[in-house]
């Protein structure tokens, strides 16, 4: 067996290396190239940002038991919503800024697969989460910080104000920046307000804080930059009026140790205008700021994508080609990622992972070492029947791997490559998995149940896809279009393509699109005409009356794994064979330009001519061209 598999190596490896007219170094330096992967370090934030990037490096020695807290945000780099959000974190970085002696503003990538243990860990629920964790945290069973269920940048100052208002320092971490959170009272007097303090504080600012809000502590907090000046809030009128605070008008003041006070009226009711009004003030008496130290990031090394430029054109050439590298890296993320960071797996989510399983080993796109990796897999995770646990997972995932290895013929996205490493991604691949696995049960009849690809997506989404407003869509969606009434599996390939149109068409030209890849109604007119009942015009509720028919045909034909294409794969020996092997041959050699190898095409494209034309005319009269022309043989 493995001699004919060595003769099989050999030949393709000389079809690689003359026939297709490609020197086989450049074509490996060409595919070195492109596998430059999507960086999983490079998250949604930059260094030009004020976001501190954490890692399962720096995690803990950054937020975990420090003298200042952090609000850490657990984000997916490939979650539309998240990627919503990035900007306006930033602007909350930016803004808290000067709160950084107190508190920083962080965010780690769940994505990446090196933070599995610290999303895991942290009991991760959804994406984005935004968490407080004070000075002195430490985790420990439920006890993972302070949820913040807001992504208002007011309500997140306003609860972070509140939080560190109420935080009971221990002696272990003081920390000389924290405000003082007590209230003035009526005792307190101008000349009581400077005991005990340090004799660097020539200024106690005083701020009126209307019941309710965090206004003193805020203000606080934007002052932590000036050495000369302790922030004190009060609420009691009386205790105000003897600072000279009048709430309405002039709701703030400034004591220094002679006991004079002069009240002012900062422009807004806010803390930066007030710390602004306070800054304006204490400059003309002389007193300046130290310079804000910006919380240092890890610097993560900026990489370059060479070839990708060259695999996004090969691809837009190509537009609805599936391709075996996208399957893979889905198949990949889904085991090391999405399965591995959940803390517990038990009850209805331990099914919904045997059920993916037992539908991905029936309908597995990987190649025999791939098959034998699913099969083991989905076998140690029926024997349980209570609770498995992410890490015991994923050890498990990584021995098989092991045992099986090399399992996987490719180590980045083809299809779902982004013109961004930002863009597209894992969610396209997803998408690309399960329109794969609804079209195999179709063609295949060893279960005759129409629901089994549907539900083990639906389970799958619901319990482990990390992006979480992608979930909730997708299950109201999922309700909505009846899922669990689709009669046969012919019908549930369609209902996942309605489905999946339904979120092209609400996400067509949202902020996270691809401007190289718009969303369309898929198929485009270009790559499917039939599919159109009147090409180019719609009813008239703008419905595009589609022809079914030929739609299923068409993903069915897209899918068929002969024509699954392997272009970008580097370790095509580890797949099955394909009849189909010349048609990739094609594609793998239009990325060169090389002269010579155009006039080999031309050879070759012309005899494939002559043979069709021969087999015509001789063979079949009657052979008719396939309705889907995206086969060599269709095209010539
Ligand atoms: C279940 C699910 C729900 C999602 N919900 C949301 C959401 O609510 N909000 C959000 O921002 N993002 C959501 N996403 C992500 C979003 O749908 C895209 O995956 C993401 O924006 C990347 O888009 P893309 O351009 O790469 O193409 P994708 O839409 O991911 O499509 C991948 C590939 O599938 C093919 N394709 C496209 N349409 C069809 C079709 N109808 N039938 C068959 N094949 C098709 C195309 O070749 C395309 O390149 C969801 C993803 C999934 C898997
Ligand atoms: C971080 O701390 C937790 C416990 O608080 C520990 O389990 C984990 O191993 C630590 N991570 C690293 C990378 O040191
Ligand atoms: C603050 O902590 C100390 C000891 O750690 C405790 O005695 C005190 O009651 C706490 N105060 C509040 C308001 O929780
Ligand atoms: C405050 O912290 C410093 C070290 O930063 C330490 O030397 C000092 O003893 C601490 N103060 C108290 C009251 O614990
Ligand atoms: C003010 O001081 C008096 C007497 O010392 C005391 O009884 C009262 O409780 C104090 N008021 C406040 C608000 O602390
Ligand atoms: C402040 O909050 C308390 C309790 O929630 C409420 O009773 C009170 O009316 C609020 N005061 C103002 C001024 O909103």
């Amino acid at each position: 067996m493995s001699v004919a598999y060595l003769v099989i190596l050999a030949i393709s490896l000389l079809l690689d290396s003359t026939s297709a007219g490609v020197p086989l170094p450049r074509y490996e330096a060409l595919l070195k190239q492109q596998s430059a992967p999507e960086d999983p370090t490079l998250g949604l934030y930059d260094d030009g940002d004020k976001v501190v990037k954490l890692t399962v490096e720096n995690f803990n020695s950054t937020v975990v038991d420090q003298n200042r807290g952090a609000l850490v945000e657990f984000y997916n780099t490939y979650c539309g919503h998240c990627r919503r959000f990035a900007p306006t974190y930033k602007t909350v970085a930016e803004h808290l800024l000067p709160w950084s002696e107190v508190l920083i503003v962080a965010a780690i990538d769940c994505a990446a697969e090196e933070n599995n243990a610290v999303c895991r860990n942290y009991e991760v629920m959804g994406y984005p989460t935004l968490r407080y964790l004070g000075p002195g945290f430490q985790p420990g069973p439920q006890h993972f910080g302070q949820n913040l269920k807001t992504q208002d940048v007011n309500e997140i100052r306003e609860l972070l104000a509140g939080m560190v208002a109420a935080e009971n320092l221990t002696s272990s971490h003081n920390n000389s920046y924290w405000p003082n959170v007590h209230y003035l009272t009526e005792n307190d007097s101008a000349s009581s307000l400077f005991e005990g303090l340090s004799s660097v504080k020539q200024y106690v600012a005083v701020v009126h804080e209307p019941e309710n809000t965090t206004l003193g502590i805020e203000v606080a907090l934007f002052m932590t930059q000036w050495p000369a000046v302790e922030v004190r809030r009060v609420i009691d009128p009386a205790a105000s009026a003897k600072f000279k605070i009048d709430p309405a008008n002039l709701p703030l003041s400034l004591v220094n140790r002679l006991g004079e006070i002069e009240a002012y009226a900062p422009e807004y009711a806010n803390g930066e205008s007030y710390a602004k009004k306070l800054a304006e003030v204490l400059g003309k008496k002389n007193i300046t700021p130290r310079p804000i130290k910006v919380p240092q990031p890890v610097s993560t090394p900026s990489i370059k994508i060479t070839g990708q430029n060259e695999l996004i054109k090969e691809v837009q050439r190509n537009k609805h080609f599936v391709y075996q590298a996208d399957l893979e890296q889905a198949i990949r993320t889904v085991l090391h990622n999405e399965v591995a960071k959940v803390s517990e797996i038990s009850g209805e989510k331990l099914l919904a992972l045997q059920r993916f399983l037992a539908v991905l080993q029936r309908y597995n796109p990987l190649g025999a070492n791939g098959h034998q990796l699913v099969s083991k897999l989905k076998d140690y995770v029926v024997q349980f029947n209570e609770v498995l646990t992410g890490k015991e997972f994923e050890e498990e995932l990584k021995r098989l791997e092991g045992q099986q290895s090399p399992v996987y013929s490719s180590t980045h996205f083809v299809g779902c490559a982004g013109s961004s490493p930002r863009l597209r991604g894992f969610s396209c691949s997803l998408w690309t998995l399960f329109h794969f696995m609804t079209v195999q049960a179709a063609r295949n009849d060893d279960s005759q149940d129409p629901l089994e690809v549907l539900q083990a997506m639906h389970g799958y989404i619901k319990h482990f896809f990390g992006c979480t407003e992608c979930s909730e869509h997708f299950q109201a969606m999922a309700s909505r279009r009846k899922i669990w009434s689709v009669p046969n599996k012919e019908e549930a390939v369609l209902w996942l393509w309605a489905a999946h149109n339904e979120v092209n068409q609400r996400l067509a030209g949202d902020a996270t699109d691809d401007p190289e890849f718009p969303k369309k109604q898929f198929p485009s007119p270009d790559s499917c005409s039939e599919c159109y009942r009147s090409p180019g015009s719609k009813s008239e509720n703008l419905e595009i009356e589609w022809n079914k028919d030929a739609v299923l045909g068409f993903l069915k034909n897209i899918h068929n794994p002969q024509f699954v294409s392997r272009y970008g794969v580097q370790r095509e020996e580890l797949l099955h064979p394909t009849a189909d092997k010349m048609r990739q041959k094609r594609q793998i050699s239009s990325v060169f330009t090389d002269i010579d190898m155009r006039m080999g095409m031309l050879l070759y494209a012309f005899c494939i001519v002559m043979m069709v034309l021969a087999f015509k005319l001789f063979a079949f009269k009657g052979y008719r061209k396939k309705p889907y022309g995206h086969d060599l043989l269709g095209k010539v």
